[in-house]
């Protein structure tokens, strides 16, 4: 039988998981493929630490060149993750003529653009799915199954950690706090859990997403991104009393002549499919022009959901190197000339709903203040909560807008926090309907 050898760069987590994966389905790979899948070499930094599977010492190496240049390995994995020697091993590899798999989202996010043009020009896969979703097929569903389709939006829940804290903060009565430390000794949040709680990683995946969907290449400062950070226990509770959801979305929308991007807490209806993604899990909605909703819906991250998304690209470019094929599916879904640079809408000509907490002293003719405010600038109230009073201090006001524009809410705001009632910085949430 045909042997197909694997070189892997980086034996952390994930890395593990590829190693017992290909151990424990390597019957069933084989016979999906026809052919077997050997692990020829592992490099890593450190090859003393004890892992949670067993490996032949022999296949150990801290020189990444042993894999890098050895004829026998057709495909290399790169679990190293951040920006160097990442990069660099990848293109020394590519260069090598081997086909590559990775799962990471930064480096591809923010220099994807080489690395996909030298692949393509030296006729090598680069297969990623593992980066955007963990093991959800994020990835592979935009560049072939809905190939056919436009893309009129995208929204996704791209952050597990995120996702659990809001969660937990939702539903365990834990704090922002509490419930980060809980995700990082699960092991899903990143190295440094800023990416995950300011949108970064979520970031790095939108931009994936946008590249594979729209045939564009779009820089990460290029589009809105917000965090969690300033999501509240209180915004919370008033979201789940007004029917409502907080979660960190990521999303796409295809507008007239430019693409709608952005990334922020958004209040959903709560029986929406995306307001009941819950804890680490990661969900995608995609509306395509012909296929209406698809709903997409998985671990985003660990050890075994995301090793798998890692041996099924590598099980793919097996299956071209049987063939005798490459590029047949473009890295990016279209050819490399193909990108163009992407039209993006300019944030402050989004229009959506609002939710707004005004901190206020609590006197008569406070509400006609902000009311008045809000009408100068075109925005038209659509509920109004005002729960309790605390002495001497500022009382929670909370409302909730029609359809109103980013501009005008940035113009009324800063106008409203600047009157003497005001007591703290207005929290504003945006809100949509993912019309699920
Ligand atoms: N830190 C990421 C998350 C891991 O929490 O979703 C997977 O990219």
């Amino acid at each position: 039988m045909k042997e197909i050898g694997l070189g892997l760069l980086g034996f952390g987590n994930i890395g593990s998981g590829v190693v017992r994966l290909l151990e424990e389905n390597g019957d069933i790979i084989e016979k999906r493929l026809g052919a077997k899948l050997i692990l020829k070499r592992i490099a890593d930094v450190d090859i003393e630490r004890k892992r949670s599977v067993a490996v032949d010492p022999s296949l150990l190496t801290t020189d990444a060149r042993l894999v890098l240049n050895d004829p026998e390995i057709a495909i290399v994995i790169e679990l190293i993750g951040g920006y160097e020697p990442a990069k660099s091993f990848l293109l020394a590899a590519m260069k090598n003529g081997k086909h590559l798999v990775t799962a990471n989202k930064a480096l591809l996010a923010t220099q994807g653009n080489e690395l996909f043009r030298e692949a393509e020009r030296l006729g090598v896969n680069l297969s990623y799915e593992a980066s955007v979703g963990g093991t959800i097929p994020i990835i592979r569903s935009l560049k072939e199954a809905l190939s056919a389709n436009r893309f009129l939006s995208i929204m996704g829940i791209m952050n597990g950690t995120a996702n659990y804290i809001l969660t937990k903060m939702t539903d365990g009565g834990v704090d922002f706090a509490a419930a980060l430390k809980e995700a990082q000794d699960l092991g899903f949040a990143e190295a440094d859990p800023t990416y995950d709680v300011e949108g970064i990683d979520a970031a790095h995946k939108l931009a994936i997403v946008l590249t594979l969907a729209y045939g564009q290449r779009v820089a990460l400062d290029e589009f809105y991104r917000e965090g969690i950070t300033g999501i509240s226990k209180e915004d919370i509770d008033y979201a789940r009393a007004l029917g409502y959801r907080i979660k960190l979305l990521a999303i796409a929308r295809q507008g007239r002549g430019a693409i709608e991007a952005r990334i922020h807490p958004t209040m959903i209806p709560e029986g929406s499919l995306l307001a009941n993604v819950n804890s680490n899990f990661n969900a995608f909605h995609l509306e395509g022009d012909a296929s209406g909703s698809v709903f997409l819906y998985g671990q985003g991250s660990g050890m075994m959901p995301t090793a798998s998304a890692v041996v099924g690209d590598v099980i793919d470019t097996a299956r071209d190197l049987l063939k005798g094929v490459s590029c047949r599916v473009p890295a990016r879904a279209c050819p490399e000339k193909m990108i163009d640079a992407i039209i993006l809408a300019p944030m402050d000509d989004l229009s959506t709903n609002y939710y707004f907490r005004f901190s206020v002293i609590d006197r008569p003719g406070v509400l006609s203040k902000i009311s008045g405010i809000l009408g100068e600038n075109n925005i038209s109230i659509a509920s109004v909560i005002q729960k309790g009073r605390r002495e001497g201090g500022g009382v929670p006001v909370v409302m909730t807008t029609h359809r109103a524009n980013e501009s005008d809410v940035r113009k009324a705001l800063s106008a409203i926090d600047r009157l003497e009632i005001v007591r703290e910085k207005t929290v504003l949430i945006r809100m949509e309907d993912p019309n699920l």
